[in-house]
C-alpha cells in the first residue's frame, strides 16, 4: 500500500470496479458475486485489499458455506471463540462467529457483543499472531444505529506529528487480553484493570506491514494498554495522545449497514468500532477471521 495521494488516485482511476469509501481508507468493490469468485476476481480482491485495507461488497446473498468458502480463499481460518454466554459457534461450522444481540429461547445471547458500543480495537490483538483479516456479513440489521467504523492506520502514521512519532518509535505496547471490545471479560480470565499486570501481549507500536513492508501504526485496543518501559502515568499520557490522533475523523469510514453487505478489514492496518443500537431491535452478523500468518514485526 505504498501510496501518496497520487498513487491512490491513479489506482482508483484504473479500476472502474473500485469506488472509494473515503479519501484515506476503504473501497467498495463493485460487480463481484462472492458466492462464485473466479481466480482473477480473487487476485483483484487481494490486490485491492492490500492497497485499501477495507473492502465493502454490497447486495451479496451468501449462505454460511459461501461465506466460509470465500473466506478460506484468503487464508486459513480461525475457529470462533466461545461467546460471553459460553456458547460456541454454529454447530458444524466452527469457523463462523456470530455477532448479535438476539437471544435464544432460554434467554441466552446467540452471539457476541450485545447491543452496546464496541470500542475501537483491532481483532484479537492480544494474540502472538493476531488474525490478518476479519469479514463481517450482515443478515439482519436494526433500523438505526450499529454502524461499524474503520480507521486507517497508514494514514494516521503518515500524518503523525514528528514529536509524537519520536515518542513512540521503537516502543512496544501491551495489548490486553482480559476484555473484549464490548467490555466483557473473556472466557477463562479474571477482571483486572491494572495495565501493568493484566494478561496481554507486547507488539511493536510501529509495524512493517507484511504485504508491502510499509510502516503502520499498531494500537490494538485502548483499555489496559501499556507502553512498555514507561511509568503508568507516562504510558497513559502517551496512549491518550496516540489514540486521539489515530481516531480523528480524517482517517475514518462509518458504515451504515444494509442486509447483504460484507465488510472486510485488515487487522494489521485498521482499527474498528461499533456504535450502540436499540437493544429491542435485532442485529445479526456472521463473521469469519483469517488466521495471522506472522507476528507483528517492528518497521
Ligand atoms: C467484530 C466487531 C463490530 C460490529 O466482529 O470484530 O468488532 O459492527 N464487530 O459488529
Ligand atoms: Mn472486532
Amino acid at each position: 500500500m505504498e501510496q501518496g495521494t497520487q498513487t491512490w488516485t491513479e489506482n482508483l482511476q484504473q479500476n472502474p470496479n473500485l469506488r472509494p469509501l473515503t479519501p484515506r481508507v476503504g473501497v467498495e468493490v463493485i460487480g463481484i458475486d462472492l458466492a462464485s469468485v473466479t481466480n482473477s476476481e480473487l487476485d483483484f480482491i487481494i490486490d485491492a485489499f492490500n492497497k485499501h485495507a477495507a473492502l465493502l461488497f454490497r447486495d451479496q446473498k451468501l449462505s454460511n458455506e459461501d461465506l466460509i468458502r470465500f473466506s478460506r480463499d484468503l487464508g486459513d481460518l480461525d475457529e470462533a471463540p466461545v461467546n460471553e454466554a459460553g456458547k460456541t459457534a454454529v454447530p458444524g461450522l466452527p469457523e463462523l462467529y456470530v455477532v448479535s444481540n438476539i437471544r435464544d429461547t432460554d434467554g441466552k445471547p446467540i452471539g457476541s457483543l450485545g447491543a452496546g458500543e464496541a470500542t475501537w480495537h483491532s481483532d484479537m490483538s492480544y494474540l502472538e499472531n493476531p488474525p490478518d483479516a476479519s469479514l463481517l456479513y450482515a443478515i439482519e440489521v436494526p433500523p438505526s444505529g450499529g454502524n461499524t467504523w474503520i480507521s486507517g492506520m497508514f494514514a494516521a502514521l503518515e500524518d503523525m506529528p514528528h514529536e509524537l512519532r519520536k515518542k513512540v518509535e521503537g516502543r512496544r505496547i501491551k495489548h490486553d487480553g482480559t476484555y473484549n471490545s464490548g467490555g466483557y471479560v473473556r472466557q477463562g480470565l479474571q477482571a483486572n484493570d491494572d495495565p501493568r499486570t493484566c494478561d496481554g501481549t507486547l507488539h511493536p507500536a510501529i509495524c512493517a506491514h507484511p504485504s508491502s513492508g510499509k510502516p503502520v501504526l499498531y494500537l490494538g485496543r485502548r483499555r489496559n494498554a501499556y507502553v512498555d518501559g514507561l511509568s503508568l502515568e507516562q504510558s497513559e499520557a502517551l496512549l491518550d495522545e496516540l489514540w486521539a490522533h489515530a481516531t480523528r475523523d480524517d482517517y475514518c469510514y462509518a458504515h451504515e449497514w444494509c442486509v447483504g453487505d460484507l465488510l472486510m478489514w485488515d487487522n494489521r492496518s485498521t482499527l474498528h468500532r461499533r456504535d450502540p443500537f436499540d437493544a429491542d431491535t435485532r442485529r445479526l452478523m456472521h463473521r469469519t477471521q483469517v488466521k495471522g500468518k506472522s507476528s507483528p514485526q517492528s518497521a
